[in-house]
């Protein structure tokens, strides 16, 4: 698909979800590479997990803009917030907004569905009314893997039909990729959707199973493995999905008109993801044994004696696989990070953090 080149440098770029785990690697990233301009970070920093490691990874940013020619700002604020969205965007006029802000996990959406409408709806609405009003070259925001469901075709294509979400998470996702569209169609706001597959690394999520894990088998725990084991998930290490946001940023889809004269949506959507599908056994045994190397573990540790085999959760799926060949063919990018690396950075972290 044809891009319009955006260039990120002395430029205005805002971040939603920064600092959550995959909107700080951005952030980090963007002070590195870009050598004028401003980074806008907007987070509610909610406590649907430890706040505590949101505060870490703000305190990682901070570091680095002072390190950084780079303005960096921090609001904290939520999505839903209608005015002060208006404001933000009227005042600071964002070239790029990458969307990360969200409630994520699909577990978590079957016991509190309001915070997804809340945040991941009216707040998504939000942001494309802002950039409706606002001369924004680019709109990039997170919608996610969950939104193949069941999906039974592998790998999961963007051309594969997608209208049976599994769970309300997954149907908010998908419904920001239709709002999307026809933002895109009415006022020919170029936006990109990004289907993130698993991603983990260092700082990563708590609720997610191997941070979760981890912190159960540190504390001497057993961890429960769903789908006895039988599931097979595509994970990415963050630094390769941040790798892929970048690119993705700095191409926009091109504006053009149909023959009708109007504009044909300047729209599109990409998977992201490893494209090796890991068992999650394997994931498992590869996990623990980083963490044994990484010293959070004891090297006897009797892994048999601290997992537990158990049947499937609701609104979890038993697959995951990331065809990944457009991102590739129009940003020349695959992500690259197998397990083994990823879980010892994660692990190396682990041990480091929690050292006390
Ligand atoms: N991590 C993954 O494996 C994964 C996979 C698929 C999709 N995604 C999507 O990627 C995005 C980033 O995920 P993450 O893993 O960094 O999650 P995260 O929870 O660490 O980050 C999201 C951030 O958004 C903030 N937030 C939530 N609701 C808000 C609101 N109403 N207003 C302002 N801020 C709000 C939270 O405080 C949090 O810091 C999310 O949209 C998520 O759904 C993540």
């Amino acid at each position: 698909m044809a891009k319009a080149k955006v260039n990120l440098n002395g430029k205005t770029i805002l971040v939603t979800g920064s600092p959550g785990f995959i909107g700080a690697n951005l952030v980090l990233r963007l002070l590195r590479e870009m050598t004028l301009g401003t980074v806008i970070s907007f987070d509610s920093m909610n406590d649907y997990y430890d706040p505590k490691l949101k505060e870490y990874r703000l305190g990682l940013i901070e570091d680095a803009a002072k390190e950084s020619s780079v303005e960096h700002i921090f609001i904290k604020g939520n999505l839903a917030d209608k005015n002060l969205i208006d404001e933000l965007f009227e005042k600071y006029k964002p070239s790029v907004v990458v969307n990360l802000a969200a409630q994520a996990g699909v577990r978590y959406s079957i016991e509190y569905p309001d915070v997804y409408i809340e945040s991941n709806i009216i707040g998504f609405f939000n942001v494309l009314e802002a950039c409706r009003n606002n001369p924004v070259e680019h709109l990039v925001y997170a919608s996610s893997s969950s939104v193949y469901g069941g999906n039974k075709k592998v790998p999961f294509s963007t051309d594969d039909k997608v209208d049976n979400p599994v769970s309300l998470y997954a149907a908010t996702k998908k419904s920001n990729e239709l709002l999307a569209h026809s933002y895109s169609k009415l006022y020919n706001i170029p936006s990109t959707g990004l289907r993130f597959f698993t991603v983990y690394g260092p700082a990563g999520r708590p609720d997610m199973f191997y941070f979760s894990a981890t912190q159960k088998l540190a504390a001497g725990n057993t961890i429960q493995i769903f789908n006895y084991g039988n599931c097979k998930r595509d994970f990415t290490y963050v630094d390769d999905i941040v790798e892929g946001v970048y690119r993705v940023m700095q191409g926009a889809p091109e504006k053009k008109n149909g023959e009708d004269g109007l504009p044909i949506p300047p729209y599109a959507v990409y998977n992201i993801g490893g494209g090796q599908p890991e068992n999650l056994l394997d994931y498992i045994s590869t996990l623990q044994e980083e963490l044994v190397n990484a010293k959070v573990l004891p090297a006897d540790y009797d892994f048999e004696a601290h997992r537990e085999l158990v049947g499937m959760q609701p609104g979890d799926v038993p697959v995951t696989y990331a065809d990944s060949k457009a991102l590739e063919e129009d940003y020349g990018f695959s992500p690259k990070i197998g397990i083994r690396e990823g879980l010892r950075k994660f692990s190396v972290w682990f041990k480091e953090y929690y050292k006390n």
